[in-house]
């Protein structure tokens, strides 16, 4: 099934001929699919023994991957996925509580330069709401998710989380809602918040300055990891691939920043374009180069929750199934109100359904089940962390 799956997607996008430009240097050409290189083989296997690499052999590995060594980094991926999860699909409900950001992220169709969007915000009902829709339909993990937006001050955050919590204590919260100081971490944390989702977004310094405006620092950001970390949130971070003028040591980078700072999440996507940003003629990161940088991380970050994104599923159909056979285990389907999650494009073509949330739901449990997952909805905590009092 995995097999079948893997060969006629590579058919299909080396016929769509989408890997131009990759620094995946072997899944950029059509002869790579057949020819083996069995060091890119060997060195998996050791990475997943050892747990990490020297920098020379992680170059390696994305420099000479092609698809045929891409499987078995996929088996193994899922494998180590299985050994601490086993087959369990997580599902978390999704509300993007607000596009208004003061942030200028180059990449982002929601950033603060681009005038051309209607801007929202939910209001504490309207997220609450959602809240108690998603907690009927099953769901146990909330993230609220949403644009660096001043107006969300701790205050109005705090009052959301408390409401939330005390409606449903037996339940997690995930807050994905930008840098903040220390003080505000811990005051959201106390309020109710459990995890956090920042993406350090690149690894490197300068490759960071290049996605971003002058005002936004790469040490701010991984100080806000340390910060989230200290006020004992379950951290997650992670990266796009594809992103404008990202290399192969840049992706190194984000390896090895993986494995130093082992995350109890990760979220990887390829990067897609908005076309009412800097970055709007750029290509976008291809379905091969994100589901081999997911195995890497499982494999480096072997007890991660790490969802199959969005943006995985926006740019192939059936690219989040692919990322759930591949290291993923994590699924994050959005549950906020309809009339706005058309308006929270952080990038062209986002995936949407017309479908009620419940027949949603019933079609993706049994696409789940029919590739020999498991459904989970219980509150799915890092597996160091279950049964620990938060
Ligand atoms: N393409 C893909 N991912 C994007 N993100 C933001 N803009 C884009 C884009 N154009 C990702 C960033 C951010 C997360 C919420 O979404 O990594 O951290």
């Amino acid at each position: 099934m995995l097999q079948s799956y893997f060969y006629v997607y590579s058919i299909m996008i080396l016929e769509k001929g989408d890997f131009m430009n990759s620094v995946f240097l072997r899944l950029n050409n059509n002869e790579v699919n057949f020819v083996k290189d069995e060091k890119v083989n060997s060195l998996v296997n050791e990475l997943k023994l050892k747990g990490i690499l020297p920098i020379e052999d992680l170059k390696y590995i994305i420099e000479n991957i092609s698809i045929s060594e891409s499987r078995n980094l996929f088996k193994l991926a899922d494998m180590v996925k299985n050994q601490y999860y086993g087959n369990k699909v997580y599902l978390r409900a999704l509300i993007e509580v607000s596009n208004y950001c003061k942030q200028g992220c180059f990449y982002c169709g929601i950033n603060r330069d681009n005038k051309s969007i209607k801007r929202y915000r939910l209001t504490e009902d309207e997220v609450f709401e959602a809240v108690k829709k998603a907690y009927d339909l099953g769901y146990r993990t909330f993230v609220l998710q949403g644009g660096d937006d001043p107006f969300l001050n701790d205050d109005i955050i705090s009052s959301i989380l408390v409401k939330i919590k005390t409606a449903f204590p037996q339940t997690r919260i995930t807050l994905s809602l930008g840098e903040k100081t220390q003080a505000s971490y811990d005051k959201l944390k106390l309020a109710g918040a459990d995890r956090y989702l920042l993406r350090h977004e690149t690894a490197s310094f300068k490759h960071y300055m290049y996605l971003h405006p002058q005002d936004m620092l790469y040490d701010n950001r991984i100080k806000c990891l340390h910060y989230l970390r200290s006020s004992k949130y379950q951290v997650g971070t992670g990266m796009m691939i594809g992103s404008p003028y990202q290399t192969v040591d840049t992706l190194v980078s984000d390896l090895m920043f993986l494995y130093k700072f082992q995350p109890e999440m990760i979220g990887i996507g390829p990067f897609i374009h908005h076309h009412d940003t800097k970055f709007k003629d750029h290509s976008d990161g291809g379905l091969y180069e994100t589901l081999i940088m997911i195995s890497l991380a499982r494999i480096i970050v072997p007890k991660a929750l790490i969802p199959a994104t969005t943006a995985l599923g926006s740019i192939v159909e059936g690219g989040r199934e692919l990322a759930l056979k591949a290291g993923a285990n994590v699924l994050m389907p959005n549950l906020g109100p309809e009339e706005q999650r058309e308006l929270y494009k952080i990038y062209d073509n986002k995936i949407t359904t017309s479908d009620s949330d419940i027949v949603f739901k019933n079609k993706l449990e049994k696409k789940l089940i029919n590739e020999g997952h498991a459904v989970d909805y219980s509150v799915g905590d890092h597996i160091d962390l279950e049964g620990v009092k938060l």
